[in-house]
């Protein structure tokens, strides 16, 4: 008889939105997504990691408790998803949980992820595999993004070249050519910019559809000072984070007298550039773009996307069975699988590590 196996996947992204939980069958060649529950951060805990960025007063206790913070509420997520479908902990191998990320400093040679893997293991009664991030850096490379590994096993085309566009606070893509090895780098942002000065100016998380972005125009100066940031002229391998974009790096490229609706018309105009400009010099007679992560909700980012690349179909990793916003979620818990099983899930091309590795630390049940 066919048995499963079972893994949960956690992801909570540099968007600060919360917490994305799926459980899989990963017993197959494709894993079965079996259930997917989400849990908002609330707005304290958002705020603190938020700071947590930034050096402050006390941040290393403030940090473990956030951490014990993060457990409690990856434990809950946990919780929830097995209950909806009355699974049993003891029958997951184990939760992939990515951590949330406070510092991101390949340069540095280290990556943070927080979240207390010791609480969760204990509160879960499941083992747990985290912070996978660190070994990567540790064989020379960026530790990001991890997602191509798991976009080139479940996405490839045999005939078409796909890219697969993840848009989550950051963006990032995968680059899946038939006949040529994957490739893949972060491009820049994707909403953390738009969700900031939306709440700023709105009092709202995100600017829903880009309807606010929509309302304002593109202010071609202001553009260019951002293009100009030397990380987008960067070539792969590269990652990035909230360590360089953010409202400070925001605020030195304003004048200071722009309409706020125009700002916000230009960031949506910036991660589409962002993202575009990478596909045009990196991912040559691309074909289909797959959009994933909560940014391809947005549907003036979508269509901004579509004018801005015309030889490209653009779709929803949806469209293909896998879905948008649990994608990342999966590709932790099979990141937990291939620890366990001692398989390396790096991809040297994209992280630019000198060896692939088997990533992650685990945390006895
Ligand atoms: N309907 C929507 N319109 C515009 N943006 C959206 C919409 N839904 C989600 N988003 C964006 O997606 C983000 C969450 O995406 P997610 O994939 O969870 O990112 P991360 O992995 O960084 O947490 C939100 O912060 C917001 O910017
Ligand atoms: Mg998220």
């Amino acid at each position: 008889m066919h048995q499963p196996e079972l893994y949960i996947g956690l992801m909570s992204g540099t968007s600060l939105d919360g917490v994305d939980a799926v459980l899989a069958d990963l017993s197959d060649s494709s894993p079965r997504l079996i259930s997917k529950h989400y849990l908002p951060f609330d707005a304290e805990l958002k705020n603190e990691l938020l700071a947590l960025h930034h050096p402050d007063h006390n941040e290393l206790h403030r940090s473990q408790l956030a951490a014990n913070r993060l457990a409690r509420l990856y434990a809950q997520s946990v919780a929830e998803l097995l209950a909806q479908q009355g699974i049993a902990a003891s029958q997951i191998e184990a939760i992939g949980c990515h951590g949330q990320t406070i510092r991101h400093c390949p340069e540095h040679g280290y990556t943070l992820q927080i979240g207390n893997s010791s609480l969760l293991a204990e509160l879960s009664g499941i083992r747990v595999v985290s912070d996978f991030r660190s070994r990567d850096i540790a064989a020379g490379g960026q530790g990001a993004p991890l997602v191509p590994a798991f976009h080139d096993k479940v996405l490839r085309a045999p005939s078409r070249h796909r890219v697969v566009v993840n848009i989550g606070g950051i963006s990032n893509l995968t680059d899946l050519p038939p006949n040529a090895a994957t490739s893949g780098f972060d491009c820049g942002p994707g909403g953390l910019l738009m969700d900031a000065w939306c709440m700023r100016h709105l009092g709202q998380p995100y600017d829903a559809d880009g309807a606010w972005a929509t309302s304002g125009k593109v202010l071609p100066a202001l553009l260019e000072r951002m293009l100009d940031e030397p990380f987008f002229a960067l070539p792969p391998p590269k990652s990035s984070g909230r360590d360089l974009f953010n409202m400070a790096w925001l605020e030195q490229k304003l004048a200071g007298d722009e309409a706020a609706a125009d700002v916000q018309a230009t960031l949506l105009e910036l991660t589409c550039q962002g993202i575009a400009r990478a596909i045009r010099e990196y991912c040559t007679g691309a074909q289909d773009i797959y959009l994933c992560g909560g940014g391809a909700h947005n549907s003036a980012l979508r269509a901004r996307l579509a004018t801005l690349l015309p030889k490209c179909a653009i779709d929803i990793t949806d469209s293909l069975g896998v879905s948008g916003d649990f994608l990342e979620a999966i590709a932790f818990a099979w990141l937990a699988q291939q620890a366990l099983h001692g398989k390396p899930a790096n991809l040297p091309a994209v992280t630019g590590a000198r060896h692939p590795c088997v990533l992650g630390a685990i945390y006895p049940a």
